[in-house]
């Protein structure tokens, strides 16, 4: 069945989407297999994360991300055609050495990944930044709270904004941000309170991971979602299916088959038209 026809999901039809109160989704995905997925399914938004560093890579954290990765992974997501807005994930070191360097690796972002949208981590501290990757015109998502590629400075992977000065900052980086004209914040593991006051003190849309019900959108990691990792998760994630247990059970199946001879059976191989004899001396 050909995917249904669907309008192309803008940054700019992000804040209709609030306006019009309909919740935005999203999920991460890295290759075309699961932006096809995503798309089919009717996804707002598909995110080529860092977080592709542990999911795929197997790192403890994301740090180790590069700019080249994520434009090889988005390339892939964008030859999926999804009707989904396509965002890139600016790594570690993409935007923190210089602005000329941030807005370079965005320009990478868009014309050699394909995506639409960059998503950067950090609030006024990215401003100048942020400023100037919007004056290239590409429209650019924020990310605060648990910004994942602060974790030596943070400690961790710990919930933000618990704390009333992280708060405020939290806050007030959230109302400095939709005044610079990013299209929508990523708010990461913050308390739902905030988001909510967040959420409500914005015309542009806030997509939550692990901040509660009150986010105009949500986003999860997809490995996560369809229990493809058998690791530690956080207490926000919703697994809606058990793959890995699926696929390893098929994986088991098949080395029981060939280990037993089942595998291939004759309708799984090639036959010669005639005997082997005519074929071979
Ligand atoms: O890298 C990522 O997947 C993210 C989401 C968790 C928001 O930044």
């Amino acid at each position: 069945m050909p995917p249904p026809e669907r309008e192309k999901i803008t940054s700019v039809s992000l804040k209709a989407l609030k306006e019009k109160g309909q919740k935005i989704t999203a999920i991460t995905a890295y290759d075309f297999p699961t932006a096809r997925l995503a798309s089919l399914a009717g996804i707002d938004v598909i995110l080529v994360g860092d977080s592709l560093g542990m999911v795929l890579q197997g790192h403890a954290h994301t740090l180790k991300v590069t700019i080249d990765d994520i434009i090889y992974h988005t390339r892939h997501v964008e030859r999926a055609e999804p009707h989904s807005l396509i965002v890139s994930d600016m790594p570690f070191r993409s935007f923190h050495v210089s602005v000329e360097k941030a807005v370079e690796n965005a320009c990478r972002c868009v014309q050699e990944g394909g995506a639409a949208t960059v998503k950067l981590e950090g609030g006024r501290k990215r401003f100048k930044v942020i400023e100037a990757i919007l004056n290239a015109e590409i429209p650019v998502m924020a990310h605060l709270g648990l910004t994942p590629q602060s974790i030596h400075q943070l400690g961790g992977f710990k919930v933000q904004g618990n704390l009333r000065d992280q708060a405020r900052e939290i806050y007030e980086d959230a109302l400095a941000l939709e005044q610079i004209g990013v299209c929508a914040i990523v708010l990461e593991s913050i308390p739902l309170e905030l988001s909510q006051r967040i959420t409500d003190s914005l015309k542009v849309p806030t997509i939550g991971i692990g901040a509660g019900k009150f986010c105009d959108g949500q986003i999860l990691v997809f490995q996560d979602l369809v229990g493809l990792t058998e690791l530690y998760l956080p207490k926000f994630v919703r697994r809606y299916a058990d793959t890995h247990a699926l696929w390893l059970e098929a994986l088991q199946k098949y080395i029981d088959d060939i280990r037993h001879g089942r595998f291939p059976d004759d309708s799984e191989s090639y036959h010669l038209k005639g005997d082997i004899a005519d074929f071979l001396p």
